[in-house]
């Protein structure tokens, strides 16, 4: 692996902005922060700046989980876009994640989405989202794991890095490839959208159970929409998840889809 270098990041960052000519125009690169999601608020970011961590140490996961202190190892990134309704952005962001992976690691791994935004790599996760949303905006924190091997004992067997997918990328490469592909698919119709998410969905045609709040619905995953969610159908009839509340308990076996209906 190539020896990474932060001192460059700023140019060649704002160099691979400045050409994709999209939403995104600004980079900030912090040598160390807590957090990417924190820093975007303390820095008054607004709508087209990007905060990058050399290392970030307590970040944040999606319904209170935490994301591992990157070290040196791994990527966290937050983009600021304007406040929105609706699910687009889960949808855009695991696209584009998604798609910076496939274009670094070529066809040696089997890439998928797992509801809503987590990326996998042959069946390990590798890429986790957090969509947080405050004031006018929306901040899309994306973490991913590059160079890591050893990994703390709760994590052992459940993530994977680029590294141990013998992808001999840097930082920056990974870094480069997501913006090139998150600018582009921030501008995607929503019916390119929906079928980029589908294809790569883990639980496509599955049938799962969900956690929404208090309450929990089974069916199998049919589809999604971009304005109201994953789309399930269920005994009682099609339910849409938001991205933003559901978590995925357990995948059940085909045949039992009890249809819990979700008030
Ligand atoms: C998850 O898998 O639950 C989501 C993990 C999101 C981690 C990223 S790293 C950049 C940004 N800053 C944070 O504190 N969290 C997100």
């Amino acid at each position: 692996m190539t020896r990474d270098e932060i001192i460059h990041w700023p140019d060649a960052l704002q160099t691979e902005l400045d050409s994709a000519r999209g939403l995104l125009c600004r980079i900030t690169v912090l040598r160390e922060t807590d957090s990417t999601q924190d820093a975007a608020r303390w820095i008054g970011a607004t709508v087209g700046d990007v905060i990058v961590a050399g290392r970030q140490t307590h970040g944040r996961g999606r319904l209170g989980s935490a994301w591992a202190d990157t070290e040196e190892q791994g990527i966290a990134m937050t983009f600021v876009l304007p406040r929105e309704q609706g699910e687009r952005y889960a949808f855009a962001s695991a696209v584009a994640a998604a798609m910076a992976v496939e274009s670094l690691v070529g066809d040696t791994a089997q890439i998928a989405i797992k509801w809503p935004n987590d990326i996998y790599a042959n069946g390990r996760k590798l890429a986790g989202i957090l969509i947080e949303q405050h004031d006018e905006f929306a901040h899309i924190g994306i973490g991913m794991n590059i160079s890591q091997r050893i990994w703390p004992n709760e994590l052992t067997g459940r993530t994977v890095s680029l590294a141990e997918l013998y992808a001999d990328v840097t930082r920056l490469d990974a870094q480069r490839a997501l913006l090139r592909t998150i600018n582009d698919v921030l501008e995607w119709p929503a019916p390119r959208l929906a079928k980029a998410y589908h294809a790569r969905h883990l639980l496509r045609d599955q049938v799962v159970e969900f956690q929404l709040g208090a309450e929990t619905c089974a069916g199998r995953v049919v589809g999604l929409c971009i304005e109201r969610g994953l789309e399930v159908e269920t005994d009682s009839g099609m339910q849409w998840l938001p991205a933003a509340k559901t978590r995925v308990i357990v995948r059940l076996p085909s045949d039992r889809a009890d249809g819990r209906r979700l008030s």
